[in-house]
């Protein structure tokens, strides 16, 4: 069943290329043209979207957030499904309340959904489980087509969660005439190619994850820093390490860190950035730049020729160029390798992490 690796979580990132590319096939043609008919939701009148979900799916709706916006000009919240349900949340029948559950059991999950039908929101949910109770509970699905992920840690159930907001944004972006035909055809091109982006960061950081994870020795915790698009992205680093790991992690803006954590830095506190691309890529350097003048040993995710990354860094992991909006997709995947990795050198079961069940069915 391991298939030659020696653990689930550790099989499952591998299969994040094929993966993708399932969830993406008969959704995405040729040109880079999107069909998401099967949604069996009318995109066309909603007004604003809610976002509900937990942990990993949470960071994936953060993502889908931002892809929603930029493209298709329609405001999204995100909730962690467990606020949603007793913060009176605002919407009526023009808003379109998106789950995303890879159990599609998640009780908290389920009883957000639940509120937003309440007042009249149509339900998408996105999940890898066909019949699932919330495929039961919603107008519409997207199945995403990870496959079985065994190990409690979310990995490529993540990155197919990711592909099908993205997928979703373009859409709406499409249905809402907010972008030019051939920007959307060429996003979605460029989506096409993700799986091939991904084998290639594989491929790429393979031979440095032992340096990278060598970082986390004697750590005490740890801050993974982003902006924009790579914010989450860090949020999901930070969650990957803490609870494969159980060295404290804290996902940061890395424009927040004068505003308190970087009292945290030390050289026992490994300072894991995200580089992103665009403007914001000089601003996250200069955030990084200030913990690395307090002592922080740096592992940065950035491009392959960015000297000011390598710079900066004790450990470069090298993921391929892409346009900003797409950059999660191949960002996250070193930093699943990096949990991984620091929780094996720890001699710790990574599939089976202590406290945590792979899917939440109380409250
Ligand atoms: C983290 C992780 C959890 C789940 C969360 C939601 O690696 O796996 O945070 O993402 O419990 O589970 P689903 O997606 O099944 O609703």
């Amino acid at each position: 069943e391991l298939g030659g690796y020696e653990d689930y979580m550790l099989k499952e990132i591998h299969e994040q290329p094929a993966a993708v590319q399932r969830t993406l096939a008969g959704r995405l043609d040729a040109g880079g043209g999107i069909d998401l008919s099967e949604s069996g939701v009318d995109l066309a009148g909603i007004q604003r979207i809610a976002v509900v979900a937990c942990g990993t799916a949470y960071h994936a709706g953060l993502l889908g957030k931002y892809a929603i916006e930029r493209l298709a000009r329609l405001p999204v919240e995100v909730w962690v499904a467990s606020e949603y349900r007793y913060a009176h949340p605002i919407g009526d029948d023009r808003t379109l309340a998106v789950a995303i559950s890879q159990s599609g059991e998640t009780t908290d999950t389920l009883a957000a959904v639940e509120t937003a039908r309440g007042f009249g929101a149509k339900v998408l949910a996105i999940t890898n489980t066909q019949g699932s109770l919330i495929t039961r509970e919603s107008d519409g699905i997207l199945l995403t087509a990870a496959g079985p992920e065994i190990a409690v840690a979310s990995t490529k159930a993540f990155l197919t969660q990711v592909a099908v907001m993205y997928l979703l944004a373009l859409e709406l972006a499409r249905v809402r005439g907010t972008l030019p035909e051939e920007e959307l055809l060429a996003l979605g091109r460029e989506l096409r190619r993700i799986p091939e982006r991904i084998q290639e960061t594989l491929d790429l950081v393979q031979g440095r994850m032992g340096e990278a994870a060598g970082l986390y020795e004697d750590a005490r915790s740890s801050l993974f820093l982003g902006r924009g698009v790579s914010y989450p992205v860090a949020l999901e680093g930070a969650l990957k390490l803490k609870e494969v790991s159980y060295i404290p992690c804290e996902g940061y803006p890395a424009g927040e860190m004068k505003h308190g954590p970087i009292a945290l830095v030390d050289e026992r506190c490994p300072v894991v950035a995200v580089m992103g691309r665009g403007v914001l890529r000089e601003k996250t350097l200069s955030n990084v730049e200030e913990t690395a003048a307090r002592g922080a040993r740096v592992i940065s995710v950035a491009a392959r020729d960015d000297a000011d990354a390598a710079r900066l860094s004790e450990v470069l992991l090298p993921v391929p160029e892409l346009p900003e909006l797409l950059g999660p997709l191949v960002a996250s995947v070193p930093l699943q390798l990096l949990a991984y990795r620091v929780a094996r050198d720890r001699g710790l079961d990574v599939d089976k992490p202590r406290n945590l069940a792979k899917s939440v069915t109380v409250e």
